[in-house]
């Protein structure tokens, strides 16, 4: 087996072959997949049937596991959280709005894993966004306004006692657990430089952005509104297609994703864990 590394048109995300991730892998290896996960942003392996110890001690080639609050692991693996949605649920699906994982968090996740256990026959697609060229596109101007100010971010939204996943009355299969904890705020700056690659990303978003510290409520919706419109546009997004058993990883550093529905009347099932990050800078 040969690794090679496919990439999409416009070099955000890539296709993995030639590979068994059930298996510990060699160091040149793990160079080359992290080399290749910088650059591309998005990893997608096909064909990779795992159990979560497999699952698991792969996501420990990238570094130690983030913490997940707010939602219950699986039986026996503490840090692999099941994303399940049943035939018969009415629920909007989980992570379906534009978000990068745990952003509320002091150092939130470098990497985050899904392994696909049960998909849909048609729907269940996950949108990439891609933080670089949204920071990219925009002017000079834009850009150095921007760097100067601190988004505050906060679980509230999603995951307080009445959010939108976690309140009341909504019927999940997911484990989720609402939390007075979810009212903390975290700041963070708008414009992150990206620790390894030192390359700059637009680094909000419409879940757990709350809005800019140095700028009035007004002010700072029409920003908060016009930056997630902008950092998800079309040309920065990519849209990824599922297959049973592939694992796709991203850098949560210098992305945003969202889940899609489209699949009502049959189940989705993916298992997900969180690499440890660092404070955003
Ligand atoms: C998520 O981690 O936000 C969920 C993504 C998905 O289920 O497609």
């Amino acid at each position: 087996m040969r690794l090679s590394v496919t990439p999409n048109a416009d070099g955000f995300g890539a296709r993995v072959d030639g590979i068994s991730l059930q298996a510990p892998l060699s160091a040149e290896t793990t160079h080359a997949l992290r080399a290749a996960w910088l650059q591309h942003q998005v990893l997608f392996f096909p064909d990779q049937p795992m159990n979560d110890h497999q699952f698991a001690s792969f996501g420990l080639t990238f570094g130690a596991f983030g913490s997940d609050p707010f939602v219950l692991p699986v039986e026996g693996h503490p840090h692999v959280l099941e994303i399940r949605r049943e035939a018969n649920e009415r629920v909007s699906p989980f992570g379906s709005s534009w978000h990068s994982d745990w952003s509320f968090q002091a150092c939130p996740p470098s990497a985050t894993m899904l392994h696909a256990r049960v998909l849909p026959p048609l729907g269940g697609d996950t949108w990439f966004a891609d933080g670089y060229r949204a920071f990219e596109a925009l002017s000079a101007s834009m850009q150095k306004d921007l760097e100067s100010l601190t988004a505050v971010h906060s679980a509230r939204r999603p995951y307080s006692v009445q959010g939108f996943v976690a309140g009341g009355g909504r019927e999940r299969s997911m484990r989720i657990i609402p939390s007075d904890d979810a009212w903390a705020t975290q700041e963070h700056p708008v414009v992150r430089t990206h620790p390894e690659t030192g390359r700059k990303a637009l680094w909000i978003n419409a879940v757990y952005t709350l809005g800019f510290k140095q700028l009035d409520n007004k002010a700072s919706d029409a920003l908060l509104g016009y930056l997630c419109a902008h950092a998800t546009r079309d040309v920065f997004v990519y849209r990824h297609r599922w297959q049973e058993n592939m694992l796709t990883m991203w850098d949560n550093r210098c992305t945003q994703h969202r889940a899609t529905g489209g699949y009502d009347g049959h189940q989705r099932i993916m298992h997900r864990l969180v690499i440890a990050g660092d404070r955003p800078r």
